[in-house]
């Protein structure tokens, strides 16, 4: 989120300049995360927070997770992409910064500065340095003279851009559907921050992966070679290292189901015996087939969408799906009261 400079925020502790590009550490403190793991294990039932499930490791995983046959969010996001160039141009000022929220492997953020030459500056936030590098070194090869910046931080909290951005209008962009990684009040919540933070020339393009066959969700987080599998096992080994605790991850396994109700996928790991684990200090216990739940996804219908984002003070002013409705693109403007 942004906050003016005069909020507490996280504070930059290390500023790297590589050549092409820089990167502002603004990463949560470790005590942060362990707290959170801690709260998240001895709840009823048990979850964790699904940021933890991208260090290094796991960024490459979901990486490799966008080119899998069976998940189709990805190509289809860029195949809308790919045919908007022309609204693009007419709606995004050509003097924008842009701003991305959870940037990736940097791959839409090629096509979004293709097609819009004019912008200057593009600022990449995400919780993974790792990913940002790996992002933000090969734009930086295919756009020498654009400025852009790397923030690592968790967007879910105030963090501050840098000053001199301030007064230029800015294109948020959110894709992915990570927003669907939110239950729908703190999905409206968020976009209720960030609304309120934006000045009247700024906009958000945010995409949303949309409701169809559940055969064709289900198969995307539960892919044949068990890439979503590995993904979702690693965030183990994560709090291992990261929390001093001692998960053995062959006492687990991956199940993921979608769940047509909320019209979410729920992607859970599940103990295969009774066995305890200690996380710095604490014994945490587990059943045989209890499940920790590690992420929500939700799927939103076009109206369903619309009319979370009306609630949470924006403006439709266009929206986008590709030939077969598989995932929608939606380009938001912030009602200022
Ligand atoms: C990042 N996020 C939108 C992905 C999703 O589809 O919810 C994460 C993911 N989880 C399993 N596969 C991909």
């Amino acid at each position: 989120m942004v906050s003016s400079s005069q909020e507490s925020t996280n504070s930059p502790d290390k500023i790297n300049s590589t050549e092409g590009y820089s990167v502002v550490n603004c990463h949560p403190p470790r005590e942060d995360i362990l707290n959170e793991v801690i709260a998240g294990l001895t709840d009823t039932p048990k979850h964790l927070p699904p940021k933890l499930l991208y260090d290094h490791s796991g960024s490459s995983l979901f990486d490799a997770i966008t080119r899998l046959p069976e998940y189709y969010l990805t190509r289809s996001e860029l195949s809308i992409l790919s045919g908007i160039d022309n609204d693009m141009r007419s709606l995004v000022s050509p003097d924008a910064v842009i701003v991305e929220l959870g940037s990736g492997s940097g791959e839409k953020t090629r096509h979004l500065l293709d097609m819009l030459p004019r912008v200057t500056a593009y600022v990449a936030v995400d919780i993974s340095a790792s990913a940002l590098d790996h992002a933000l070194s090969s734009l930086a090869e295919r756009f020498p003279n654009k400025r852009l910046t790397g923030m690592v931080a968790d967007y879910l909290t105030p963090f501050v851009l840098p000053g001199d951005l301030e007064d230029m209008p800015k294109l948020f962009v959110f894709f992915g559907s990570t927003l669907g990684n939110f239950e729908p009040l703190e999905a409206a919540s968020f976009l209720k921050r960030i609304a309120m933070s934006l000045k009247p020339d700024d906009a958000l393009l945010i995409g949303i992966d949309t409701k169809k066959a559940p055969e064709l969700i289900h198969s995307a987080y539960n892919d044949s070679s068990g890439v979503t599998a590995s993904f979702n096992m690693n965030i183990l080994s994560r709090i291992n290292r990261d929390c001093a605790a001692n998960f053995i991850p062959e006492y687990f396994y991956h199940e993921a189901e979608y769940q047509p109700g909320p019209g979410r996928v729920a992607m859970f790991l599940v103990s295969r015996q009774d066995h305890t684990v200690t996380v710095a200090d604490r014994d945490i216990y587990f059943d045989e087939g209890e499940r920790i739940r590690t992420e929500y996804s939700y799927k939103y219908s076009l109206e369903e969408f619309h009319s979370l984002v009306a609630e949470a003070g924006w403006s439709v002013e266009r929206s986008w799906t590709d030939a077969n409705e598989m995932f929608s693109l939606h380009y938001l403007r912030p009602d200022l009261v």
